[in-house]
């Protein structure tokens, strides 16, 4: 929480070097990647990277979507240039031609940010073979496969950042998200393994950064806005903040680090029961009485 007072939203300018560094944005054409609440005053990772004066490549699976999102954040980011790709994250074999078409630009950050976002809450026996692999896959694969691509490239243009977009799932996995939370705890030992070895090996740093992120009111997660839980525009500058920061692991938003520091000192026992117990109310696979929401991600 501390690190909270020596934190400059300018610490992030490290990673641009003269005016043509560019950032990479998995997940890009909504939530946190890209803010989806209409009526709230629209940013996300990728606006705020391109006020801090990054262009920026925005990725997603929906050409569509994103080609909306480039024209909205050109229209307000005019100095910034925005490109998209498309590939689905579920086919990590496309991750290299996504580092592809990063050639040829100064990148000097990678945001995976895509995740598996249509998450069943709800016991592994029961779930769908092809969701199940769809998680790891996105989750997993091509996260690791993309970074594994644009390394070459960071470490050409480094000072360089990585950056995770996990969930505090990954300190405590939840029943009846397994899949997910196994996901998220693989990003964790990815990211703190491949930060040593960079650290190790490169010449030139390339940071790592795994950032715990909590309740974030997404439409993939469905909870109205709140202080617990916020509107993306808030996670997206206080994610930016904390790339800045350089961090090796990092809970961006303030009221996220405070729950954080509770659960830690909870028993891990007390913590996985308190879960359960919320969880087993929004199961996926219960039929529940009309009016009901059905329970979102989340997590
Ligand atoms: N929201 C939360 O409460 C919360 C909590 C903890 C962690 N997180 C993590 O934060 C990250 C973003 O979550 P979010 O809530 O912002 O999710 P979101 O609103 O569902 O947005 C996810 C983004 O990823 C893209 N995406 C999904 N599947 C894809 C695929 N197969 N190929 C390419 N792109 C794909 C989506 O594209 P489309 O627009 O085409 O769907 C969208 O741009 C995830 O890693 C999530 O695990 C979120």
């Amino acid at each position: 929480m501390l690190w909270r007072l020596w934190a400059s939203p300018n610490g992030i300018n490290r990673y641009k070097h003269g005016q043509e560094s560019w950032a990479l944005v998995t997940g890009a054409s909504d939530g946190i990647g890209k803010a989806c609440v209409p009526f709230l005053p629209a940013s996300s990772v990728a606006k705020a990277l391109a006020q801090k004066g990054f262009h920026v490549l925005l990725h997603g699976r929906n050409p569509t979507k994103l080609t909306a999102v480039r024209s909205e954040l050109a229209a307000e980011c005019p100095n910034a240039q925005f490109e998209i790709v498309v590939a689905d994250a579920t086919k990590s074999a496309l991750a290299r031609e996504v580092a592809e078409a990063c050639k040829g630009r100064t990148v000097t950050i990678l945001v995976n940010n895509a995740g598996y976002t249509s998450t069943l809450i709800q016991p592994l026996e029961t779930q769908d073979y092809d969701a199940v692999q769809r998680g790891i896959d996105i989750g997993c694969s091509w996260t690791t496969q993309l970074t594994r691509a644009l390394l070459p490239q960071l470490r050409a243009d480094a000072p360089a950042a990585v950056v995770n977009v996990g969930s505090y799932v990954a300190r405590h996995p939840p029943p009846f998200l397994a899949v997910y939370a196994g996901t998220k705890g693989y990003m964790l030992a990815f990211s703190r393994a491949l930060r040593t070895e960079l650290a190790l090996l490169s010449p030139s740093p390339i940071s790592v950064q795994y950032h715990e992120i909590h309740s974030v009111a997404t439409k993939a997660n469905g909870s109205p806005v709140s202080l617990a839980a916020p509107h993306p525009d808030v996670m997206a500058r206080a994610i930016i903040v904390a790339i800045g920061r350089d961090k090796e692991y990092v809970t961006p938003y303030w009221v996220h680090e405070l729950t954080s520091w509770v659960l830690r000192v909870l028993p891990e026992r007390v913590v996985a029961r308190m879960a359960g117990g919320i969880l087993q109310g929004q199961r996926t696979d219960i039929k529940r009485g009309e009016g009901e929401e059905a329970g979102g991600v989340g997590e």
